[in-house]
């Protein structure tokens, strides 16, 4: 042990500290400074534990408390408050530099030690500076401009005030800091693993290391006497169904008999603490009898495979979506283009680890109890009533913590269900915080699709007919479906008379598939734009006209038969026009030699939201006249609360700070479906306005201003608004015809890009997004949007790919780092939605769609070679190119 002193955030503090302790566990642990992050396994890959020690920026989780004696730490709540905050602080939250707000401690810091040796730093210096701090949501733009802000405030060249939007400045269509901007920027958010849960026993995981096995036997004897075990939950003790029942039942809270992937768990084990945990579980031994491994959709569906679930066949759905006649429209085509696609398996990358806590409201009252979830859902009714339902416990309340990004995945329960069965197998508070490579190995990925398609259009360049045969690997669980908006986005933004197509979606051994942003659409829109290239290509036609010719208009259908009433895809592509001229140009110069330059176009529509589907949002008059908005629309980063917080005021002419915002716990909100298909603004919103409406009514009526005055004209302070759809109606089965999104957000994006044809390497310079999401809201928002989205549309083109057991880390998982950041502009085109709030629509998702197909387009612009399987990393683009010079 060694006696250390130090000082805190201008404190002075004493410790007697082991040698190991490190200054995050100091921070977080000891002193309840949780605004320093963790969002790696320690291993200096994320940044998000970043405190300043001696004016330098340090990783946290790697500094020993034991050298730190006579130093100066500061951390983010030593930055300033919410009420009082620091400039670096303003301009983060002015520039909209805090989406999920997860890495946002983390990158104040590192900007506040390259500011203080450095008041005016260039792009390439704050590159250099952030180079280890990771951001999923944002692409990194916003935060170079929030660095460039605070340096000016620090100049003393303009004051946050100048900058802040005005009240006179009006609500919508202007980009009003979130509401939660300043809390994340100073480190007062609280996220999951940030409660401090008194008396909670720690969790640690026995996760199966094969893919498809009996569980023969499970010994604990050992790891049960060490010291601080308190003991193993199994599926046995599981008391509900221990079924986490999204579709079919097949996906278990903790396996019994026998395992389906790898990562399945097996048992948990509660100690005091982690460490004490962690170690019981080394101790743990468990034996598999191996059962045959499926290893791909196409073994899944051969003659003899062993039938994976027991109950539910290998194929999970076989749906084909056929409009006219595609076989006779291709044969009579005057050019058709045939390819092959594949795509790869993602992890969607949250920087927060999948973690719950669990508790007993009151521990006293037996069976009678209410136990507490608080995690991660971006869906907290459904979840509640699957966890209700698998955990056999009816007293049951889900809490929503701010969460670190999610990007599809939180649709799914990962860690909530083995935290409430041992809360209620071990009657204590329980705190489940897995690793990051535990937490990449228990969720969901984005589904790997196989597309074999066919593409036809007559001499005038016209499209006739597609096909497209796709094989999907599932994994081992069903989860929440994308087929059917794989499906219903098949002809993308354009008329395509002609239409035969079918998917397969077939359990494996493999990581299971669910939503992940873009929830399918992604993948069937890079085989149709590349597609739309090869074609081009074929016919001469340059591939903006091409796309700008067969673009569908008001009163022709989309590939499901359901005939739009607005397509602004036309005016999408007028604006990128100018922009798409000048990149061809510069590109001319950079044909020749190693390094090439090519410019790539993808498309699409992204629909909104889920057919048929509804929402509905409680208001409430309180007693200063202001409101108070009940609605479980979860927020992980996209800007709900300044969507919800914007609308209400502009509706009924409020201040923004007398709107309140109820959004996270079950128990006091409406059930308003998942933050998922970027459905929040358009049906949430929807629903939304229309309580407000109710709520307008009766103050008009009564005269009311505030909840008083309207229970004294008898009238109740309480409106529960909604919001359906009217494209309800089930895709047919034979045929796949008859629905539709009732919205849709358009979208084109161009790359520009340099190959280096000898290494394979390709650098993004810039992309440029258009796109029509109907009124805006809030432009910083939605932009950040855009740009998270490109940021890891990149990525899904050119190098992420996750594969069980390779990848557990930051590093082999190749996430884009502000190293790889480029050039991004974002062009907004305002076509206001006849049916959406305001005139708006949702933007979330679409702004990944078109990104991956605009990279392979550029690339083939670039060098030639057409890389269909992605991602395409330079291996790939090396062997395409020698294949080209064979
Ligand atoms: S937790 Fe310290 S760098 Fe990731
Ligand atoms: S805002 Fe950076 S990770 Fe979410």
């Amino acid at each position: 042990m060694r006696r250390i002193s130090l000082t805190i955030n201008g404190q002075n503090h004493s410790f007697v500290m082991s040698k190991d302790r490190v200054l995050l566990d100091l921070l977080r642990e000891d002193l309840g400074l949780t605004g320093t992050k963790q969002a790696c396994d320690r291993k200096g890959q994320c940044g998000a534990c970043t405190v300043i020690v001696n004016q330098r920026a340090v990783h946290s989780c790697l500094t020993k408390v034991a050298s730190l004696d006579g130093a100066q730490v500061i951390t983010v709540e030593g930055m300033g408050t919410p009420e009082n905050p620091h400039l670096i602080q303003e301009a983060y939250a002015l520039s909209g530099a805090i989406q999920c707000g997860f890495c946002t401690p983390g990158m104040i810091m590192a900007t506040k030690a390259l500011l203080d040796g450095n008041t005016n730093p260039t792009v390439e210096e704050i590159k250099k500076a952030l180079r280890h701090n990771l951001c999923r949501c944002t692409g990194y733009k916003k935060i170079v401009e929030a660095i460039q802000l605070a340096a000016r405030f620090i100049r003393g060249e303009v004051t946050p005030d100048r900058v802040r939007p005005k009240s006179t400045d009006g609500l919508i269509g202007v980009s009003h800091p979130r509401p939660s901007a300043l809390a994340k920027a100073c480190g007062t958010a609280h996220f999951t693993a940030d409660y401090k849960l008194e008396g909670a026993l720690e969790l640690a995981v026995f996760r199966s290391p094969v893919p498809h096995a009996r569980i023969t036997n499970i010994d604990t004897s050992y790891a049960e006497k060490m010291t601080g075990v308190a003991g193993v939950l199994k599926a046995t003790d599981v008391k509900g169904t221990n079924v986490l029942k999204f579709g079919p039942p097949d996906r278990p809270v903790i396996c019994g008999d026998k395992v389906y992937c790898i990562g399945d768990p097996v048992l948990a084990l509660a100690a005091e603490s982690k460490a004490q945990a962690e170690a019981a579980l080394k101790t743990v031994r468990v034996d598999f009898e191996p059962l045959p491994v499926v290893e791909s959709p196409e073994a899944s569906l051969a003659d003899g495979t062993v039938q994976i679930h027991p109950n539910l066949p290998n194929l999970c759905v076989d749906q084909p979506v056929i409009r006219g006649a595609a076989e006779e429209a291709l044969t009579n085509s005057a050019a058709v283009v045939e390819a092959r696609f594949t795509t790869q398996r993602v992890y969607m990358s949250p920087l927060e680890a999948e973690a719950t806590i669990a508790y007993w409201e009151e521990e006293d009252e037996g069976e009678d109890a209410l136990l507490v979830i608080v995690g991660r859902s971006i869906n907290i009714h459904q979840h509640l009533g699957m966890l209700q339902e698998a955990l056999g416990w009816e007293n049951m309340k889900y809490v929503e913590a701010y969460t670190g990004g999610q990007f599809g995945i939180k649709l799914d329960i990962m860690s909530e269900g083995i935290a409430g069965a041992a809360a209620i197998h071990f009657k204590r508070p329980i705190r489940y915080v897995p690793s990051l490579a535990e937490s990449m190995l228990m969720t969901s990925k984005r589904h790997p699709f196989d597309m074999k398609v066919r593409l036809g259009a007559d001499a005038q360049g016209i499209l006739t007919a597609y096909c497209n045969d796709m094989l999907v690997d599932k994994g081992a669980y069903r989860s929440a479906d994308i087929f059917p908006r794989s499906l219903m986005t098949l002809s993308g933004s354009y008329n395509i008379p002609n239409l035969n197509a079918r998917l397969r979606l077939a359990y494996t051994n493999n990581p299971f598939g669910s939503t992940a942003r873009g929830a399918g659409q992604p993948q069937v829109s890079f085989a149709l734009e590349c597609a739309m290239d090869m074609l081009a290509d074929k016919l001469g036609i340059d591939p903006f006209e091409f796309r700008l010719r067969n673009s569908l208009k008001p009163g022709q259908a989309k590939c499901t038969g359901w005939v739009v009433e607005e397509w602004p895809f036309p005016e999408v592509m007028k604006a990128i026009h100018p922009h798409y001229e000048r990149a061809l140009k510069e590109a001319a110069a950079h044909r020749t030699g190693r390094v090439r330059r090519g410019v790539g176009l993808g498309a699409g529509a992204h629909g909104v939201g889920r057919t048929g589907e509804g929402a509905a949002v409680a208001v409430e008059l309180d007693p200063d006249g202001g409101i108070t908005v009940y609605a479980a629309a979860a927020d992980p980063g996209e800007g709900t609360d300044s969507m919800l917080a914007q609308i209400s005021a502009s509706v009924m002419n409020l201040p923004l700070k007398k709107v309140r915002l109820c959004t996270r716990e079950t128990d006091l909100t409406t059930a308003t479906g998942p933050a998922a298909g970027s459905r929040l603004t358009y049906m949430v919103g929807g629903a939304l306005i229309n309580a407000l409406d109710q709520l307008k009514e009766a103050m008009r009526a009564t005269g009311a201003t505030n909840s008083e005055g309207l229970s004294a004209a008898g009238k109740p302070k309480r409106y529960i608004g909604s919001k359906k759809n009217e494209d309800a109606g089930p895709m047919d089965p034979k045929t796949g015809q008859g629905t539709s999104f009732v919205s849709d957000i358009h979208g084109v994006q161009m790359v520009e890009l340099d190959v280096d044809t000898e290494s394979g390497d390709v650098t993004v310079l810039k992309v440029t997004a258009a796109v029509d999401a109907g009124t805006v809201i809030n432009p910083q928002n939605l932009t950040g949007q855009l740009e998270g989205g490109m940021d890891m549309g990149v990525g899904y083109a050119l190098r992420e790919e996750y594969a069980v057991g390779e990848t557990y880390d930051w590093v082999t998982y190749k996430f884009p780092t502000i190293r790889d950041s480029f050039e991004m502009e974002t062009l907004l085109v305002e076509t206001r939605r006849s049916k959406g709030p305001l005139g708006a629509t949702g933007v979330g998702e679409m702004c990944l769609v078109p990104t991956a197909p605009a990279v392979i387009n550029a690339i083939k612009n670039a060098t030639g070679a057409w890389i269909c399987d992605l991602p395409a990393t330079p291996d790939k683009i090396k062997a395409a190119l020698a294949a080209l010079k064979a």
